[in-house]
């Protein structure tokens, strides 16, 4: 599988699937744009693929916002020649009790975890239309079909993105346009340290998962790289689980 010559969008790519995803998909030879909304996780992604010989682009971008957003795609094209795929991956997972998040947080939420990936999704389609193709590859979460607690909004947002990746996948097949999703199960990432005893944690997720060590970033890189390769052409409005075979869905 390569992407050579190709540019990929991987959104809140500062962050650590993304930024791992990001140096698989330069691996296979496509430009990266990390559009990202904290400068300093961006410049440090976009320099680390640099360093192992990738093109990168960090574009300071709020995916929640469409005049960002657009600024973001139009630099991409300008500076890089198009965009060929999108990773939908920024999102934002603050945990407390349900009744205790307070609307505005809610909203915030939903704005970046999936009105982010409807803005991003219609800022790159003008470009995949030029380009008679185009792949889109959202990222949600295990929480949505296992049901995770203090995590109501998130779970919910991911939820929605398992939707949003069926019907537009309806909409832009016809110009092939392939809108694939994958829902990761629990990294050892910064999201695990919103837990109260992280070894007790680990354990857990080994005992759930039938696979005995935990994922890496590059695992979700690998599962990006092939939904967004010609490889996977004929698949569309899936959801593929890269869970370690905790839920098998
Ligand atoms: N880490 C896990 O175990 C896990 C499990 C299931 C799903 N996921 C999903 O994987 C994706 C990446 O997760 P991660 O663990 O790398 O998280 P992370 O917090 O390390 O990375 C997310 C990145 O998004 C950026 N971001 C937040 N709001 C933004 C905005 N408005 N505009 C642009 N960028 C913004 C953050 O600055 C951060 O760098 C998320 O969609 C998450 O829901 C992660």
């Amino acid at each position: 599988m390569n992407l050579k010559d190709q540019v990929a969008i991987i959104t809140g790519a500062g962050g650590a699937l993304g930024r791992g995803t990001a140096l698989v998909l330069a691996r296979a030879g496509a430009a990266i744009v990390v559009a990202e909304e904290r400068a300093d996780r961006g410049r440090e992604a976009a320099e680390a693929v640099r360093q192992a010989g990738g093109r990168a682009l960090f574009v300071r971008t709020d995916v929640s916002s469409a005049s960002s957003v657009k600024a973001m795609v139009a630099r991409a094209v300008r500076e890089l020649g198009g965009v060929d795929v999108l990773v939908n991956n920024a999102a934002i997972y603050p945990s407390r009790p349900w009744t205790e998040i307070r609307e505005k947080e809610w909203d915030r939420v939903f704005a970046v975890n999936i009105k982010g990936y409807y803005l991003c999704a219609r800022a790159c389609y003008p470009y995949f239309q030029a380009r008679g193709r185009g792949k889109i590859i959202n990222i949600s979460s295990i929480t949505f079909y296992l049901g995770f607690a203090k995590l109501l909004d998130y779970v919910s947002t991911k939820g929605a993105v398992v939707g949003f990746t069926r019907a537009l996948a309806r909409e832009v097949g016809p110009g092939n346009i392939c809108v694939n999703c994958i829902a990761p199960g629990a990294f050892p990432t910064d999201a695990e340290k919103i837990h109260p005893d992280p070894k007790g944690y680990n354990r857990w997720v080994l005992e759930q998962q039938s696979t005995k060590r935990r994922g890496t970033a590059e695992d979700i890189g690998h599962a990006v790289l092939f939904l967004a390769s010609r490889e996977s052409d004929f698949i569309t409005g899936q959801t593929l689980m890269v869970d370690g075979g905790w839920s098998m869905k």
